[in-house]
């Protein structure tokens, strides 16, 4: 019997068949939805991203240019600092000045090591200058004061001669830096203060006032947003908005946040990032489209007040969360990345295009060493591993800033059953810039190869090129032995067919087609 006869499927008789209207470009996909993030957590800063510039390995500054590099391939759009739930406990006067006189904390939140500070604002804006992405700021609502928030924004982006603008001058900076995204705090519901909406919602309008627009860049304000699925969260800050015209809501806040992560079992035993069993993978992508679901639901309350779509919604914390590695710090969240991690970031990034008119950013969760890294350090040797997931957002530069195109499945989609829910066993999305189109497909499914048909419509296709991401299996995974263990292929099985373009897709791959159009 093969996994086609298993009672709990439905597979089409013939190819499916997506039909792309290539004329017909939608919302524009916001290239910041292929956003990052990096918190002092682990080894994401430190061994990540910076080695401190008395370190063998090659850095400007103490930055790891070899991060740079293959993050500057990626063109990330943007970067969030510093946390997370550590942006909550952090003192940014801490981390400005002199390396050697600056204050340590404890990390409380990470493993409660202490932070000795060495990277800080101007080690920030440093890296964000050498990858060419936009600064996003988290800052400190849960232990800071307006007042601290207020002169950070000063100190960030004011070009005269004011107090904090001589600050940052006396510490090596004479040009203000270009900030457009400044967050108002994280996670307010939980690590950053345990507070109900109605609490945090008074304080967002309070913090949201005093990050100022002093320069040329209007900052774009984030407020921490809802866990999960609660839709209250968001009601209660769209409340705080309602009645404000597009002017008066200049000084509140832009865009409100979303944080979804994907595990498999319970929150206390997330499963192994490696060892693991088919069920376990098709539970996963259960959870993972399960972010469609959050942002429609999101999506539909935030329509309630703003149907014309100004404010902006970003999920500035999503990825996969397992088990830590056995033998490392729990508190450091490092895991390693697997074929089905780049799954899990495929069908994301599909819903994420079917919501291009109200997400404005997403930022993986997170960059390197942590969580659903895209770059992976070895802590002995140095060496840099890309991930699976890596390779994902790599084949997908086209979508940035590209129009989404309609595509609509025509046939049955394939579904397997998993605890009761029909979970699609293909997803797709597809987007076009000038003379281009791409299209992503992925096949969820763990055993069976699948075809699909492209039928291509309302211009003139006159070239195509494809990409294959595919293993062995949904576990295969990169280390700095085997670096290539799951890494992208000029993809060779795609053929002329009566109805368009046939597309073979293997057992859990995901494939890009590039189309040139006329
Ligand atoms: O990304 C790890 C942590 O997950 C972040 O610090 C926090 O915001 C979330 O709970």
């Amino acid at each position: 019997m093969t996994a086609a006869d298993t009672p709990n499927r439905t597979e089409p008789m013939s190819p499916l068949t997506a039909v792309i209207d290539l004329d017909l470009p939608g919302p524009r996909i916001s290239r910041h939805v292929y956003g990052h993030f990096a918190e002092h957590l682990g080894r994401c800063i430190y061994g990540g991203f910076f080695v401190g510039d008395s370190d063998d390995i090659p850095n400007e500054g103490g930055i790891r240019l070899d991060v740079v590099d293959a993050l500057r391939a990626l063109q990330i759009p943007n970067l969030r600092w510093p946390g997370g739930c550590f942006a909550d406990d952090y003192h940014w006067r801490d981390g400005v000045g002199p390396r050697e006189s600056r204050p340590r904390m404890v990390n409380s939140h990470w493993g409660d090591v202490v932070e000795d500070n060495s990277f800080g604002t101007h080690e920030f804006l440093q890296l964000c200058e050498l990858l060419g992405a936009a600064p996003y700021i988290n800052g400190n609502v849960g232990s800071g004061t307006v007042r601290e928030t207020s002169e950070w924004v000063e100190y960030l982006t004011r070009g005269d001669d004011s107090p904090m603008a001589a600050l940052r001058r006396e510490h090596g900076r004479d040009e203000p830096w270009s900030v457009p995204f400044f967050g108002i705090g994280n996670e307010p519901w939980g690590c950053g203060g345990n507070m109900t909406a109605a609490q945090y919602t008074h304080l967002a309008r309070q913090y949201a006032t005093y990050i100022r627009d002093h320069g040329e860049t209007a900052v774009t304000r984030i407020a921490a947003g809802a866990n999960v699925d609660d839709y209250l969260w968001t009601e209660t800050l769209m409340q705080a908005l309602s009645g404000l015209g597009g002017t008066d809501r200049r000084d509140l806040f832009q865009a409100l946040s979303l944080h979804y992560y994907t595990y498999n079992g319970s929150w206390s035993d997330k499963g192994d990032a490696t060892e693991f069993g088919t069920d376990d993978h098709y539970v996963t992508m259960k959870r993972a489209l399960r972010m469609r679901e959050l942002l429609s639901g999101h999506a539909a309350v935030m329509d309630a007040y703003d149907p014309e779509r100004t404010v902006g919604l970003v999920v500035d914390e999503w990825g996969t969360w397992w088990n830590v590695e056995q033998g490392t710090n729990p508190g450091f969240l490092y895991q390693q990345n697997a074929m089905r991690d780049a799954l899990v970031a495929s069908v994301h990034f599909d819903i994420f295009h079917g919501f291009a008119e109200r997400i404005t950013m997403a930022n993986i969760a997170q960059t390197v060493n942590v969580l659903q890294a895209v770059i992976l350090t070895d802590p002995d040797s140095g060496a840099l591993v890309l991930t699976p997931t890596y390779h994902v957002f790599a084949m997908n530069v086209g979508h940035h800033d590209a129009d989404r195109l309609p595509l609509t499945f025509k046939g049955t989609v394939p579904t397997l059953s998993v605890e009761g829910t029909d979970v699609p066993l293909v997803s797709a999305s597809a987007s076009t810039k000038g003379d281009t189109a791409l299209v992503s497909l992925s096949n969820l499914d763990a055993d069976e190869n699948r075809t699909i048909v492209l039928d291509l419509r309302g211009r003139d296709v006159v070239g195509h090129s494809a990409t294959l991401l595919n293993a062995p299996t949904l576990q295969s995974h990169n280390t700095p032995e085997h670096p290539d263990a799951v890494a992208p292929v000029e993809h060779t099985g795609v053929r002329s067919h009566p109805g368009g373009l046939a597309v073979d897709l293997p057992a859990h791959s995901y494939v890009t087609v590039s189309l040139h159009l006329r």
